[in-house]
């Protein structure tokens, strides 16, 4: 099955744009895959390299984007509803479209399994932002950008092709949804499907447009530096988030599991791990990794199963004795851990986003 992501700004923003700039500027990549719908997110299977990617200059699929917005209404409306006279007003998503693609989201959960990568996917999307620069996009954060090569080639980014490849028929479908949207909405659907508190969301953000769009490598945290707590206030400081939020956020690996063809860490499979559900493989961090509990603090703080990950900048969450309070808190009340993660990941979702309007769209 060929898979296609559009680096253009026509494809990726119901904004309107004009038809010839939208043809020059645009840039597309394409992948091969024979299990994108069926496999895990985590499927080490369907792990396309990204060799593979080719770039397309071709125009076939320019009939093809522009008969898919037709067939989605448009988001931009005037004052008083659609009208061709009146200026429009427009916004980055359509609300419509963003409950929608919610449902199909929850559709693909239940059949893939694959909460986890949805998570990730948003958080590194979300998490380039850098809050000492005031440019949009340069300062990164929730934009879109990782749907382009060159942040996927990113080490930090290993296995989030296979995330693209999932929500691909989903952005298809719904061409009134920006990628910075259905990339934050997808993860917190995720999070809230797993058990997870309902974390409180707002949409419209705009999509950049291109790769040069894109940060630089080496915003997102190393799993092993030198000095776990230092590095991990470093780069979170850079985003504007505190140790309280470090501490919570961490608390997704609740869900999930790491590979060492992708990340380096983690054991080739487990007792948890090595029938799926999903793609069979990785080491988890809890028993039970596509539940979204408190589990996560009391093993990192327990560690005596063998089976279950603790990555250096998990272990000294328990040790740091700033990052120990709110991690100790967590393992025995778990409200207080939800009540928390809802919060930091809803600021998470809007670290550098540009929303239109500015005040972003609820969808209950
Ligand atoms: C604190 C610094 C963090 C480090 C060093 C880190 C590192 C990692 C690593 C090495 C993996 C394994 C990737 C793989 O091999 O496929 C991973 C997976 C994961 N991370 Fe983190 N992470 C951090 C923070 C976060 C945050 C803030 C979130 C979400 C809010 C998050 C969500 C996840 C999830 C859900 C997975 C599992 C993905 C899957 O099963 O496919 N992580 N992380």
């Amino acid at each position: 099955m060929q898979v296609a992501f559009f680096g253009n700004a026509a494809a990726v923003s119901p904004r309107i744009v004009p038809a010839a700039a939208a043809f020059s500027a645009r840039i597309s990549f394409s992948f091969s895959s024979s299990s994108s719908s069926s496999s895990s997110s985590s499927s080490s299977s369907s792990a396309t390299s990204l060799s593979s990617f080719k770039c397309l200059r071709s125009s076939p699929l320019v009939s093809h984007l522009f008969l898919n917005q037709r067939r989605s209404p448009s988001p931009c409306f005037s004052e008083r509803g659609l009208s061709a006279a009146a200026t429009p007003k427009c916004v980055a998503s359509d609300p419509d479209q963003l409950k929608s693609a919610r449902e199909d989201i929850k559709e693909l959960l239940k059949t893939t399994f694959c909460h986890p990568i949805l998570v990730r996917l948003g958080w590194h999307d979300a998490g380039t932002y850098n809050k000492n620069i005031q440019e949009w996009p340069q300062r990164g954060g929730a934009n879109g950008s990782l749907r382009f090569e060159i942040e996927l080639k990113h080490g930090a980014n290993a296995g989030l092709v296979n995330a693209l490849k999932l929500l691909h028929p989903i952005k298809d479908k719904y061409s009134g949804v920006t990628y910075a949207d259905l990339f934050q909405l997808a993860s917190a659907t995720a999070v809230e499907e797993s058990g997870g508190p309902k974390i409180p969301m707002k949409y419209g953000r705009v999509d950049v447009t291109g790769p040069t769009d894109c940060p630089e490598e080496g915003r997102l945290p190393a799993a092993g530096p030198p000095s776990p707590a230092d590095h991990l206030r470093d780069v979170f400081y850079r985003m504007g988030l505190s140790d309280k939020e470090i501490v919570a956020l961490s608390g997704a690996h609740t869900l999930g599991r790491s590979r060492p063809e992708r990340s380096g860490w983690g054991k080739p499979e487990t007792k948890y791990t090595k029938s799926g559900p999903g793609a069979p493989g990785g080491q988890s961090w809890t028993v039970q990794w596509l539940k979204f509990d408190n589990s996560y603090f009391k093993d990192i703080k327990e560690r005596r199963d063998e089976d279950l990950l603790v990555l250096p900048t998990d272990a000294v969450l328990i040790e740091d004795p700033s990052f120990k309070v709110y991690a100790e808190k967590y393992a025995e009340d778990q409200e207080t851990f939800f009540k928390d993660y809802a919060e930091a990941h809803a600021k998470l979702s809007n670290l550098g986003a540009k929303f239109d309007p500015p005040e972003g769209i609820v969808i209950g």
